[in-house]
């Protein structure tokens, strides 16, 4: 059927106006339905009023400088603001004066770019309805040079070029959040330095049950029991314990001398008794599982598993080192101690280590 039919069809009533037709109203001999093309194009006030439109423009640049300030106040509070310091703040209650600092100006500055831009595209920007045809999805010439010509078109009418306070301001508020990333990346530092390569151990330090916090003697050590230790001098009340038990952890077993397979494990033992870092050194969790009868060890976070008979060689597991020992004797007064620190990093590997 042609369209000319449709035309018959369909009663002046149901026509849409002249204007919609003018518009795009588009008839179909099929279609029982009349396209009712667009509604007439209603101007908002900034497109008929320049001072409207300045003022627009105005708040817009007012936004994007909110959110200039408000990246401008993130860094100044991670830097003014220490990280225990806690506030009563109703009603979230106590919270970290940096952590809510942070967060709002943060949220603030982002949440005026996110208005601005909003407020920038409904009041200023061409709100003119148009009808695309659908195309085929690759375009062909013709289509790419009349993207093009679009897309010029659509930024002379966002006044994008013209506007230069929002051009600017916008480009201040969208360069400047980033910054705030850059600043947190601080926290990176400082480097460790050598602090992952010592511990507390030192030559003639005694070696503390972790249990009773007495010094352990030999005869405190039976075969097939698996004691804790720590350093002497290293109290749980000492301000770095949690950063020095971390590595200067101790495991201590003892076997009999017969069943040690490895000859320096076994220089580095008193009687079968053997000191071994307790720290994995897959991710560092405490190995803490002991089977007497094949003395191995098991770390209960990956199920690594290490043969202190065998200078705790890893037999199973993710983990990637032996647990470093630790070489013993007994003092004068009959005490464990250490014979100095461990000969290498205790816990999981870091690119900068070398064994
Ligand atoms: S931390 Fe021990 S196996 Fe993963």
């Amino acid at each position: 059927m042609s369209e000319t039919g449709s035309h018959e069809n369909v009663s002046d009533e149901n026509l849409p106006s002249e204007q919609a037709q003018a518009h795009g109203a588009v008839e179909k001999a099929d279609d029982p339905f009349a396209d009712p093309g667009l509604p007439p194009h209603e101007h908002r006030i900034q497109d008929i009023d320049e001072r409207a439109a300045k003022r627009s423009e105005r708040t817009v640049a007012l936004m994007f400088t909110v959110s200039m300030l408000a990246t401008v106040a993130f860094i100044a509070s991670y830097v003014a603001f220490p990280i225990d310091k806690i506030v009563y703040v109703w009603p979230l209650g106590r919270v970290s004066i940096l952590n809510l600092a942070l967060g709002l100006t943060l949220g603030i500055a982002l949440f005026f770019i996110g208005a601005g831009a909003v407020h920038w595209a409904r009041t200023l920007m061409s709100d003119e309805e148009m009808v695309d045809e659908r195309h085929a999805v690759a375009a062909d010439p013709e289509t790419e040079a009349k993207v093009k010509a679009d897309f010029v078109q659509g930024a002379k009418e966002s006044g994008f070029g013209r506007r230069k306070l929002i051009r600017n301001t916008m480009f201040g508020a969208v360069a400047l959040v980033p910054l705030s990333g850059v600043v947190l990346l601080r926290d990176l530092g400082p480097l460790p330095e050598d602090k992952l390569t010592h511990t507390l151990w030192r030559k003639g330090k005694l070696l503390v049950n972790e249990n009773t916090n007495e010094p352990l003697r030999p005869e405190d050590v039976s075969v097939g029991s698996l004691t804790f230790a720590r350093p002497e001098g290293l109290e749980h009340d000492d301000e770095e314990f949690n950063n020095e038990i971390a590595k200067a952890a101790l495991m201590i077993v003892r076997l009999e001398p017969g069943d040690i397979k490895d000859k320096k494990e076994l220089d580095w033992s008193h009687e079968g008794i053997v000191a071994y870092s307790k720290i994995c050194t897959h991710v560092g969790c405490p190995v803490s599982l002991y089977e007497q009868q094949t003395h191995h060890v098991l770390c209960p976070c990956h199920q690594s598993t290490f043969d202190l008979s065998d200078g705790a060689r890893v037999i199973f597991g993710p983990a990637g080192h032996p647990l470093p020992q630790l070489k013993i004797s007994v003092n004068k007064d009959g005490y464990l101690e250490a014979q100095g620190d461990f000969e290498e990093p205790v816990g999981p590997a870091y690119w900068e280590r070398k064994r």
